[in-house]
């Protein structure tokens, strides 16, 4: 605050013009990130989530979700959720520690450690949670945490939030990783964390040659394999099962609101480690219990994935369809990955150009930009799911081509 005579007028603690102050520079950091092509805001949905979408109060076909087994919307899993309301009503009331943990808990515990052949699981709140509650338990400042470049954003504060030494890794790099473990001798714990498929790139990590370094190098393994779940390996147990090491990564994590279709997220480990997450991951303890529909469609949907591989095949069907038919009209894509995939545009401004442009002709794809990538490295996320038909993929390959050439990507 600056008074008549131009002097500095120090504010006092319940002066409303602080209040003022805060919200003018608030306004100049929104109004810096309009013009950075930054700005972020809510988008409407109305209805459920599906290969098509009403957004913004028009239809699209829908490739900008997580639901890639198409398993949001099932009757059985809709009907479980309505179960476990009726039979235990809609909300926990209080955190597992203090009286919210019925038997539906470790129910769905026992499952997924079963799921991912691991002694035992814990359930947290969401994935941004359970990367944060064992980071930050697990690792102190004494250890050090060799980290992907491109992990998600929960592993990063998680990391942060532990006071640990970080030391970063480019992406899928192993000689680089290598000689970071080779440099870094410190004799506190010493953790490798990677995504296992990573959500914003579609590739995955090497994980059988990260299970090899940690074991030579002295270091435990964490993977967050929130996108991999219920989608890779033969019987969708993860990128684990795909790299030929499911049961030997020591700590997993991953979001249960993906491929499952439900909310929530799991941690699979040692017997011993779950027992100290218990008593010390503060995202853990301090929240209230997951509610029970929610726990009801965990089980629902883990039956499904075992029961229903045909679902999987469709969707590797479906994503090798789309990712033959973008090359095919310009776009430099693998005809082999996963059903996430990234078309590089470069630039904020431009990348929400080009979602707008595919929106306006009935296409939802998200362009994505920094923070949740690299600036520069500004992409429109296809995510593909078993639920889209041949036609929606072929409407929207159209639409690619003519949103594509009038920006000259392709
Ligand atoms: C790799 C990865 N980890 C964790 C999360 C967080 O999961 P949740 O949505 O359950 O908080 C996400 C979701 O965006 C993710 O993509």
């Amino acid at each position: 605050m600056i008074s008549a005579e131009g002097t500095k007028m120090p504010l006092t603690r319940d002066d409303p013009r602080l209040h003022e102050d805060m919200v003018q520079s608030l306004q100049r950091e929104l109004d810096g990130l309009k013009v950075e092509g930054l700005y972020r805001s809510l988008r409407l949905v109305d209805g459920p989530q599906g290969p098509r979408i009403h957004i913004d109060g028009k239809e699209a076909i829908h490739f900008a979700g997580s639901d890639y087994l198409g398993l949001a919307c099932h009757p059985r899993l809709t009907q479980a959720a309505c179960q476990a309301t009726m039979r235990y009503g809609c909300g926990a009331a209080a955190a597992r520690l203090i009286s919210g943990n019925h038997d539906l808990y470790p129910q769905v515990e026992e499952r997924l450690a079963r799921f991912k052949q691991a002694e035992a699981a814990l359930l947290f709140s969401t994935g941004y949670q359970a990367n944060l509650g064992v980071i930050s338990a697990l690792m102190g400042f004494q250890d050090v945490v060799f980290s992907d470049a491109l992990n998600h954003a929960s592993i990063v504060d998680g990391c942060r939030l532990s006071r640990a030494k970080v030391m970063i890794f480019p992406h899928n790099d192993l000689a680089a990783l290598e000689d970071l473990l080779r440099e870094e001798t410190s004799a506190g714990r010493r953790l490798i964390v990677v995504d296992g498929l990573y959500s914003m790139d579609g590739d995955v990590a090497p994980l059988r040659e990260i299970v090899e370094l940690a074991k030579r190098y002295g270091c435990v393994t964490m993977v967050d394999d929130s996108h991999g779940i219920g989608v890779l390996g033969e019987t969708g147990r993860g990128t684990a099962e795909a790299a030929g090491v499911l049961g030997r990564i020591d700590i997993e994590t991953g979001s249960l609101a993906k491929a499952l279709g439900g909310f929530g997220a799991y941690v699979v480990g040692n017997r011993t480690v779950i027992e100290y997450l218990i008593n010390r991951a503060r995202p853990f303890i301090f929240t209230c219990a997951l509610p029970p529909a929610v726990l009801a469609t965990v089980l629902e949907a883990l039956t499904i994935v075992e029961q229903e591989p045909e679902r999987r095949q469709q969707l590797w069907d479906n994503t090798r369809h789309m990712r033959v038919g973008l090359r095919e009209i310009g776009f430099e894509v693998s005809p082999r990955g996963t059903q996430i995939i990234p078309l590089m545009v470069g630039g904020s401004e431009r990348v929400m150009r080009l979602s707008q442009e595919l929106l306006d002709c009935g296409v939802f794809a998200q362009g994505i930009r920094y923070p949740s990538v690299p600036r520069g490295t500004e992409r429109i996320r296809l995510t593909v799911t078993a639920s889209h038909s041949k036609a929606d993929l072929d409407a929207a390959l159209t639409a690619l081509a003519e949103a594509g050439r009038a920006l000259q990507l392709i």
